[in-house]
């Protein structure tokens, strides 16, 4: 056996290639190892989207290249590949400056893979392939075959066409596209066929999701939804991220009608302010965004709402900031996830006027992480003395103790007696922590 390394940055997409990247050697006789010394074949699978993630890579590649050199010397040296967002931006680039890369692909061109390879062994060249391909990636990749666990992400879309102007995802992932049901379908199958009892659909812009459904007519996501959930053995269905604009009344419906679909939205509005919110080019303003809100709670009362915000975006006043403020405030997430406003070389955003010094972007982050926290602590609190079920997913820190998630994404600590991972339970939240929760099962 052959062993492999893959590191995985970033999103939730990353993790999904990361996976499939596993299905695609696994034929080639490659088997996981937990780190990088041992690995014939390390695959740092990178993000682009905040910070200095090239800069990050280099480093990580600076300390591959003295493992790839101590092991040269006794004939065993690593292959070293970049893949994912970094890849697609900086192509040649990342050749030029870590000599010691052997394979360069994007999130497009993954499924080649085993070609690479090949033509790597063959030449001892390094290769750099971040070309946007004409067919079809998903058509390439292996059949989903290794264990996953009772929870898995299943790729739906990808790509971005709205291009809000701090955001690279529109170049690294290029143009919007959504996969047939069909070839959904199998996967989500295959999966519950493995074990998995809870899929999570991904897409940068989840909700505008609109393959070729299985009559010959585009379908929604929400009719998506519809079909996996008949999948049985597949329990629970949740998707993500999802744009406001694209919230369509199918899929607000969705939430109401199916009982597979958990009550739980991944929504960004990523900043309060109507000016802010036009030159990010979001499409919508706040008010839009809060009406949608009031829509979905009608049809859902208990939803748990999450989002994005970016702080410090370029031209971004206190005042601008405060109507941010305003609409958490309005709106109470159940959780959030918040960043300070990052240039991203080759985005509108990253040369417009008005960049907002570091130290203010930070006591803006403060503030805001401050509320968010808040809200995250009473959205658990108000989960007291209530009952759910349960998703038993993994080992807890205890003998007998396992780790679950609530229909909300809350990570509820159990005492699981007989029950093992995999189990649906019927639970009632004791105790209340900020981060998780602890549940006994009922008798
Ligand atoms: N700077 C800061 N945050 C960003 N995001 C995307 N691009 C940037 C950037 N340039 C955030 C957005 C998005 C999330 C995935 O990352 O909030 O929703
Ligand atoms: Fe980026 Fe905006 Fe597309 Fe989301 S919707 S991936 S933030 S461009």
């Amino acid at each position: 056996m052959k062993k492999v390394h893959i590191k995985s940055y970033g999103c939730q997409m990353n993790v999904y290639d990361s996976q499939r990247m596993g299905d695609l050697l696994a034929p080639l006789g490659y088997e996981a190892t937990g780190g990088p010394e041992d690995a014939d074949l390390i695959i740092l699978n990178t993000c682009h989207i905040r910070e200095k993630a090239a800069e990050k890579v280099y480093s990580e590649l600076g300390k591959l290249r003295q493992i790839k050199e101590s092991r040269g010397r006794n004939g065993s040296a690593p292959v070293i590949a970049v893949a994912g967002c970094v890849a697609q931006a900086e192509g040649e680039e990342i050749v030029r400056r870590a000599k010691s890369v052997d394979l360069v692909f994007g999130p497009q061109t993954y499924h080649r893979l085993p070609q690479l390879l090949k033509s790597h062994a063959e030449t001892g060249r390094s290769i750099v392939e971040t070309e946007f391909p004409a067919e079809d990636k998903f058509d390439h990749l292996a059949k989903t075959k290794a264990k996953r666990g009772v929870t898995a992400f299943l790729t739906v879309q990808e790509g971005c066409d709205k291009f809000c102007t701090f955001c690279v995802v529109p170049y690294t992932r290029g143009a919007e596209f959504s996969r047939p049901v069909a070839q959904i379908e199998t996967e989500a199958r295959a999966l519950a066929e493995a074990g998995v009892r809870e899929i999570t659909l991904l897409g940068q812009n989840v909700n505008a999701y609109h393959g070729m459904g299985l009559d010959g007519e585009i379908w929604s996501l929400a009719r998506l939804i519809t079909q996996l959930s008949r999948i049985d053995g597949i329990e629970r269905l949740r998707f993500t991220t999802s744009h406001p604009r694209d919230m369509s009344d199918d899929l607000i419906a969705a939430h109401a009608e199916n009982q597979k679909l958990m009550p739980y939205l991944h929504l960004p509005i990523q900043a309060g302010s109507d000016r802010i919110l036009k030159d990010m080019n979001r499409g919508h303003c706040a008010q839009e965004y809060l009406k949608l809100i009031d829509r979905i709670r009608k049809a859902k009362p208990d939803i748990a709402l999450s989002g994005d915000f970016i702080v410090g975006f370029p031209g971004e006043t206190e005042a601008d900031f405060a109507e941010t403020l305003n609409v958490v405030r309005e709106v109470r997430y159940a959780s959030a996830f918040s960043f300070k406003y990052s240039p991203r070389p080759g985005t509108p955003a990253a040369e417009m006027a008005g960049q907002v010094p570091e130290d203010v972007k930070s006591d803006r982050l403060a503030r805001l992480q401050d509320l968010l926290g808040t809200q995250q602590k009473a959205f658990n609190e108000a989960c007291k003395s209530r009952d759910m079920k349960i998703l038993l997913e993994k080992p807890g820190r205890r003998e007998g103790q396992l780790i679950g998630r609530s229909p909300y994404l809350q990570s509820v600590y159990i005492d699981a007696g007989e029950h093992a991972i995999g189990d649906m339970v019927n639970v009632t939240i004791d105790a209340v922590g900020s981060n998780s929760l602890s549940a006994h099962i009922h008798p």
